[in-house]
C-alpha cells in the first residue's frame, strides 16, 4: 500500500526546545517509519514577520536542521526541504489568493493573536496576513493527507480545506483535503510554570542546552510555592516538575511513589528535581551528542537540505502543472 503523505514544518526563528520535542518532533521520528514524511523549514513564512531581520532566519535554518537531525529525523526516510527554494509554492499561493476573500483571511484567530502579540496592529505586513494561504500552498503542493500540528494551526488546515474544495469545485478535482492531527497531552509548560514554553518568554529548555545548562534550569524550576519545608505536604498539580515527569518520565512506578511521598510530605524539591534532571538528561544526552556531530559538518547538513528540496520541488512542480491545466492557463 502507498504510504500516506505527511507535511509538517517549523518557522526557523529559534532553536527548538523540549516543548517542540514532546509536542511534535518525537512523533515525527516515529511516523517517518510508516508515512511518506515531508518536513519543511518554513523560512519564507518566518520572513513574513521578520522581514527586517533576515539574518535571524538565516542562522536559524541551520539551528533547526541540527535539531531535526539530532532528534532522529532521518533524511533517508523523510524529505527535509526549505520553503523559499521552491518557487512553485508562491505561484500556487497567488492563484489560491483569488479564492479567499480578504475578510476571510483576516478572520483567522491565530493570525489575530499573532498580530496582537507582535504589536502589528497599526501596520500588518500584508505577507504576514496572507501566510495561511501560502501554508495552504505548502500542504496542497505535496498532496499531504496528514498534517501533524499544534492546536494553534487548526485554522490553517481549515482554510486549506476550504481552498481545496473551492478549487476543485471551480476548476475540477485536483487537490486533496488534509487532516490535521494534533498531538495529545504533550503540552510542555515553561520552567517558570507558564503554560507555554517559548524563546521570548525566556523559560525554555533547548535541545542544544549543555548538561550544565539543563541542570541549572531544572534546579530553578517552578514547583509548589507553599512547599517550604521538606516535611510539608506538597501539591503535585500545577507543579512543573511533576508535569515534566508525566511527559518525559519512563518509570511510572517510581513517579507514582514520588508523587505520593511528595503529597504526604517528607520529599524535598531538590530530590525530585535531581531525579527529573536524570530523566531529561537521558533523553537529551544522545540528542546533544548527535547535534554536535552535525554541527561539525554544516556542508553535509546543507547537502541533506539540498537533496530533500530538489525532490520536493519536483513534486510541487507536478502539482502546479496539474493546477494550471485545470485552470486552463497553460498557454505556452
Ligand atoms: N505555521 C507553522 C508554524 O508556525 C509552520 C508551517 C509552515 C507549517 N508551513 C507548514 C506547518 C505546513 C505544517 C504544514 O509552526
Amino acid at each position: 500500500m502507498e504510504k500516506k503523505i505527511i507535511l509538517t514544518g517549523d518557522r526557523p526563528t529559534g532553536r527548538l526546545h523540549i516543548g517542540h520535542y514532546a509536542g511534535s518532533l518525537r512523533s515525527r521520528v516515529k511516523m517517518q517509519e510508516n508515512y511518506n514524511m515531508h518536513v519543511m523549514v518554513a523560512d519564507a513564512q518566518a520572513l513574513t514577520d521578520n522581514a527586517q531581520n533576515p539574518g535571524k532566519v538565516r542562522e536559524n535554518i541551520f539551528e533547526v536542521m541540527y535539531d531535526y537531525l539530532a532528534v532522529g529525523i532521518d533524511p533517508t526516510k523523510s524529505t527535509i526541504l526549505i520553503q523559499s527554494q521552491i518557487p512553485e509554492l508562491y505561484e500556487l499561493t497567488a492563484y489560491y489568493m483569488n479564492l479567499v476573500s480578504l475578510s476571510r483571511v483576516l478572520r483567522n484567530p491565530t493570525v489575530k493573536t499573532e498580530i496582537a502579540q507582535k504589536g502589528f496592529e497599526k501596520s500588518v505586513p500584508s505577507g504576514f496576513a496572507m501566510y495561511p494561504i501560502s501554508q495552504a500552498a505548502d500542504i496542497t503542493a505535496f498532496k499531504a493527507e496528514v498534517v501533524p500540528v499544534g492546536e494553534d494551526q487548526l485554522p490553517m488546515i481549515e482554510l486549506t480545506n476550504e481552498i481545496v474544495r473551492k478549487f476543485n469545485f471551480v476548476y475540477g478535482e485536483v487537490l486533496k483535503e488534509a487532516e490535521a492531527v494534533t498531538g495529545k497531552g504533550s503540552r510542555v509548560p515553561g520552567i517558570d510554570g507558564n503554560a507555554k514554553m517559548g524563546k521570548s518568554l525566556g523559560n525554555a529548555i533547548y535541545l542544544a542546552d549543555t548538561e550544565e545548562e539543563l541542570y541549572k534550569k531544572v534546579m530553578k524550576m517552578y514547583t509548589d510555592p507553599n512547599h517550604i519545608r521538606v516535611e510539608d505536604p506538597g501539591k503535585i498539580e500545577d507543579n512543573t516538575v511533576f508535569e515534566y515527569l508525566d511527559i518525559f518520565g519512563t518509570d511510572e512506578e517510581v513517579i507514582k511513589n514520588m508523587k505520593e511521598h511528595y503529597q504526604r510530605g517528607g520529599l524535598g524539591d531538590v530530590k525530585v528535581k535531581k531525579y527529573l534532571f536524570e530523566v531529561l538528561n537521558e533523553t537529551l544526552k544522545p540528542i546533544r551528542e548527535r547535534r554536535k556531530m552535525f554541527e561539525s559538518d554544516p556542508q553535509e547538513v546543507m547537502n541533506i537540505l539540498k537533496n530533500g528540496t530538489y525532490k520536493a520541488r519536483q513534486k510541487a512542480a507536478q502539482t502546479l502543472s496539474e493546477v494550471k491545466k485545470a485552470m486552463h492557463i497553460e498557454y505556452l
